[in-house]
């Protein structure tokens, strides 16, 4: 105490512009070193995962983490292994890497792990209240069964129908390239596949009268959603800024207009469609409670939101890698022509059996899948101590690493999918590893999981949770929206190849973005040119 008094002492005298520079500069100081020290010195909790070393309390490895998550995962698993632990703004995210990391967290029972808990403060202000994650999981496991229903072959035979006048439409009206005019045009490929996704899919999933609406109006309640729905969002669900209260503003009047839909549908002044607001009206939960308009309104925002991104994603890097590798380009235009074509150079449509039956699309669509995963990380909160089987991970033979309740458990299927000790060239974009004798090899999936099946509510899904290839996830949150996003991508991207040829420009192959939720591509700039 001696030497502390004349410290404290000297700094009571300092002149009071000082002392608040003082302050300012020097609490962090401490905060810092204090971490630094406590992080060397002070001895581990042995079943304790590894903690990624950070300089600044609270905030952690934001910065490391949220600029290449990768990068972030691949090196943090050379130093700590497959199971770590890194602070996010105060948030302690435990990471388990490898097919059995995966497993660990995606099939993990729901008395562990809680999806709801992880997302619920990012979706339910932009999907709407009582639906999703704003439920308990076996509501949610029976609304993804009632998605199912309205994902039969029928309707998806259908969709095949739509999705193709909806592209040729967007062709002549925007892109305004013909035999007669046939360019090229740069074209910044995210947008272009955007809008011919949103398009396509509300044609066909959202319904007849969201496709008419597809105005500027519709657009923009889109783009202000779209902004609530960031990595900002996720950390605080609700901050006093303007993008926060056109979210809510948003969420509010797309919501109101679904429930138009469904009203003016019942009173007759719209037609029935073949689509998914008809399949969800008059579901109900097991315990007899049906769905209410106001759940299916919350539900088609959550199909909308859930479908856009990814799918216009992983239809850009697809553009993008043919845009770079011309040989493939015209391998799959000539698959069109070989299953499609004309005598007269016109090509016939589809139909959704046909769209099964393409290999080296599906190869594509695998492989871009596989390199570009769109989510990065998937994440649950632990509701109890998660003990790490042995094999995964440990810090001796005889003591297991324990998650503890409330760390968040993060699984990046991405990092098995790109692991150069699973994959030839791992991060080499080649679709033909996925051929064999002219047909498409079993997924990883297939390949390395027992095959074993389990019904979580929504019907039977192979369980794959040790798979090390789930761009779709896996165990109960498995994505149901697999099937409508291979028919999409099929038809989409065969109409674009049928009728443009795809040049690069830009030497360099575009660099990845990873501030948006979603893994996109950043500036990404292609030629496009009408096929004479
Ligand atoms: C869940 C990926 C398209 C609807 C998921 C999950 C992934 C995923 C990784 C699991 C999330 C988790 O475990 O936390 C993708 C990819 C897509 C795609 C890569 C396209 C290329 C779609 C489409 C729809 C959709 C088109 C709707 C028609 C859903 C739903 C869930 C889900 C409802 C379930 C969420 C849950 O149970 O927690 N998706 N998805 N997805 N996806 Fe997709």
């Amino acid at each position: 105490m001696e030497h502390i008094e004349p410290v404290v002492a000297w700094a009571q005298a300092l002149p009071l512009p000082l002392k608040i520079v003082g302050l300012i500069v020097g609490v962090p100081f401490v905060a810092i070193v204090l971490n630094v020290l406590r992080q060397l010195l002070v001895p581990k909790d042995p079943t304790a995962p590894p903690v990624v070393f950070h300089y600044i309390p609270w905030f952690g490895s934001a910065a490391y983490y949220g600029v290449d998550p990768y990068k972030f995962m691949f090196e943090c698993r050379e130093k700590y292994g497959d199971v770590f632990t890194f602070i996010l703004l105060g948030r302690r995210m435990t990471v388990a890497l490898g097919p059995k990391g995966n497993n660990l967290s995606l099939g993990g029972k729901v008395s562990h792990v809680s999806a709801e808990d992880a997302y619920t403060p990012l979706t339910t202000p932009v999907f709407g209240k009582g639906v999703v994650y704003d439920c308990p999981n076996d509501m949610l496991m029976q609304q993804k069964k009632f998605i199912k229903h309205g994902l039969t072959t029928e309707a998806l035979q259908s969709y095949t129908e739509l999705m193709p006048p909806e592209c040729h439409q967007y062709f002549a009206k925007e892109l305004k390239l013909s035999k007669a005019n046939p360019g090229p045009k740069t074209v910044d490929v995210l947008h272009m596949m955007a809008q011919l996704i949103v398009l396509t899919a509300g044609r066909t999933l959202q319904g007849k009268e969201i496709r008419e609406s597809m105005s500027l109006h519709f657009a923009k309640l889109l783009e202000d959603l779209d902004k609530g729905f960031t990595p900002l969002n996720m950390m605080f669900p609700n901050l006093p800024l303007p993008s926060y209260r056109r979210r809510d503003r948003a969420q509010k009047q797309m919501s109101d207009f679904y429930m138009s839909i469904m009203a003016k549908r019942r009173t007759g002044e719209y037609d029935h469609e073949n689509d998914m607001i008809q399949a969800l009206q008059g579901s109900v939960y097991r315990n007899g409670t049906p769905l209410t308009d106001r759940d299916v309104a919350h539900m088609m925002i959550a199909l909308l939101m859930a479908g856009q991104h990814t799918s216009s994603a992983t239809s850009s890097w697809f553009l993008l890698h043919l845009a770079h590798d011309q040989e493939l380009q015209q391998r799959l235009y000539q698959e069109q022509v070989d299953k499609f074509g004309n005598p007269d150079g016109t090509f016939r449509p589809m139909t959704f059996d046909d769209t099964k039956k393409l290999p080296l699309m599906d190869s594509c669509i695998r492989e871009t899948l596989r390199l570009h995963a769109p989510i990065h990380s998937i994440l649950r909160k632990v509701l109890q101590p998660i003990v790490v089987p042995q094999s995964l991970a440990a810090p001796s033979e005889n003591v297991s690493y324990v998650i503890p309740k409330g760390h968040f458990i993060v699984a990046a299927p991405g990092v098995s999918q790109m692991d150069p000790k699973i994959w030839e060239e791992a991060s080499r974009w080649n679709p033909l590893r996925w051929l064999v004798d002219g047909g498409v090899a079993k997924t990883a999936d297939e390949q390395y999981t027992s095959g074993e099946k389990v019904d979580y509510g929504f019907g039977a899904v192979s369980k794959g949770t040790e798979s090390p290839y789930q761009p779709f996830g896996a165990g109960r949150h498995r994505c149901v929206g697999e099937q409508f996003a291979y028919l999409q991508l099929t038809l989409v991207i065969g109409e674009v190849i049928r009728n443009f040829k795809l040049t690069a420009a830009q030497d360099e192959f575009p660099k990845t973005n990873y501030q948006t939720m979603i893994v996109l591509p950043l500036d990404p700039k292609i030629n496009i040119e009408a096929r004479v």
